[in-house]
């Protein structure tokens, strides 16, 4: 079943923890863990899994063979090299699928064109014919010119045009190594959709890294160029400094939806509990300030920002908790923590107090602020019971 072209305000979701994320040195999970993490991925509607490179050993052939089999909406893609072994392996793993694809690359830059010593006619040939057999297998077949932002305009053209004559179906431009800026990223795709043949009739993918930091700003700069499939893993989870993070894609799409005029299939309150299993399964802790799903998102700890979300929460917080799968806003109890929050602790901790009691637990509650990271409620509850044997 081909993946047909999504209507003009949509993009594709394609998720690549299973592959890309599990390259990144440490990550590798076990069988049943990618099981239950691709299972997670179609409940939450990701439109493309790719859940792994089957040639690369018989544990990602078994994995890729079974979550074809399991899955119950996505479509399952394997990796291939250009070359027709790989994607017959790949093949034989993904065919179970309801929906299954190939997606087969190739290097094009200068760089990469180096490494199997290949003229750029040879290398020609070469996509030409391993695109027509992934075609010949499967009638989802994705191409990819590996390192695209680094090969020569010319180059690149031409053979995005032989692929997609070739049958490709879906034309992923990669910037392998985080190099692209955004103005570059959207004029890129921009471009080959106005000047390769046949580039009307396919769907573009971007598929970016961060190593300068800029994976999601230069995904989302694609998808106003004309792509309309986005590569991500969740937490960002990939090579060196990672991929293009699915909950940033999802959420800068749902809440700039102003700006941002397209959308996702992806079940955003879902987010949270993915985050958790794959930094739990993958040994990768998320980062604290990470975007969306870090534990210091939705936290708060400066007075001002605590009374402003007392107030009103959208003082300070463009998206709710409940949006990514979280139930609540935390605030942080610590020295920057106002008179306002603390009454609001108290409160829910169960104690109601003057003003003049407020202030003199106030002063303790600073003290004690001055000397940890962090106050939790056991220490404000203690802090109380102090007090009343003082008083
Ligand atoms: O970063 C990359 O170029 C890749 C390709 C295999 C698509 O992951
Ligand atoms: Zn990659």
């Amino acid at each position: 079943m081909t993946t047909p072209i999504p209507e003009q305000d949509r993009v594709l979701i394609f998720d690549t923890t299973l592959r890309d994320g599990e390259q990144s040195p440490g990550a590798t999970m076990s069988h049943a863990e990618k099981l239950e993490i691709a299972q997670l991925l179609d409940e939450m509607g990701v439109d493309i899994i790719e859940a792994g490179f089957p040639i690369a050993s018989e544990g990602d052939f078994a994995a890729v063979s079974e979550i074809a089999k399991l899955s119950k909406q996505a479509t399952i893609c394997g990796l291939a090299r250009a070359n027709f072994k790989d994607i017959d392996r790949c093949w034989e793993a993904v065919k179970h699928a309801r929906s299954p694809r190939i997606h087969t690359f190739i290097g094009t830059s200068p760089l990469h064109r180096a490494i199997p010593n290949l003229t750029m006619d040879e290398m020609a040939d070469r996509i030409h014919d391993t695109v027509s057999h992934a075609r010949n297998l499967c009638d989802n077949v994705q191409w990819s010119p590996m390192d695209a932002t680094r090969t020569e305009w010319d180059y690149l053209a031409r053979v995005v045009e032989i692929a997609i004559k070739a049958g490709a179906t879906t034309i992923n431009i990669p910037d392998t190594v985080g190099y692209t800026a955004p103005v570059e990223s959207a004029d890129l795709i921009r471009r080959l959709i106005a000047e390769v043949p046949g580039a009307d009739e396919i769907v573009f993918a971007t598929h970016c890294h961060n190593d300068l930091g800029m994976a999601t700003a230069n995904a989302l700069a694609a998808v106003e160029g004309g792509a309309r499939q986005i590569e991500c893993t969740i937490n960002g989870l990939g090579e060196r400094a990672g991929n293009t993070a699915l909950e940033e894609v999802v959420m800068a799409l749902k809440v700039r939806n102003d700006i941002l005029p397209w959308h996702t299939r992806v079940d955003s309150t879902k987010i949270m509990n993915i985050s958790r299993r794959v930094a739990t399964v993958s040994g990768f802790p998320v980062q604290y300030n990470k975007a969306i799903v870090g534990k210091n998102a939705f936290a708060h700890e400066s007075g001002i920002h605590q009374d402003g979300m007392l107030k009103n929460a959208e003082t300070f917080e463009i998206m709710r908790p409940t949006d990514v799968g979280l139930t609540e806003t935390s605030l942080v109890m610590g020295k920057h923590s106002g008179r306002a929050a603390l009454r609001s602790k108290l409160k829910d901790l169960g104690f109601e107090l003057s003003d003049n009691q407020l202030q003199d637990v106030f002063v303790r509650f600073k003290a004690l602020a001055d000397r940890k990271k962090e106050v939790y409620d056991e220490d404000i509850v203690s802090l109380m019971s102090e007090t009343a044997t003082e008083g």
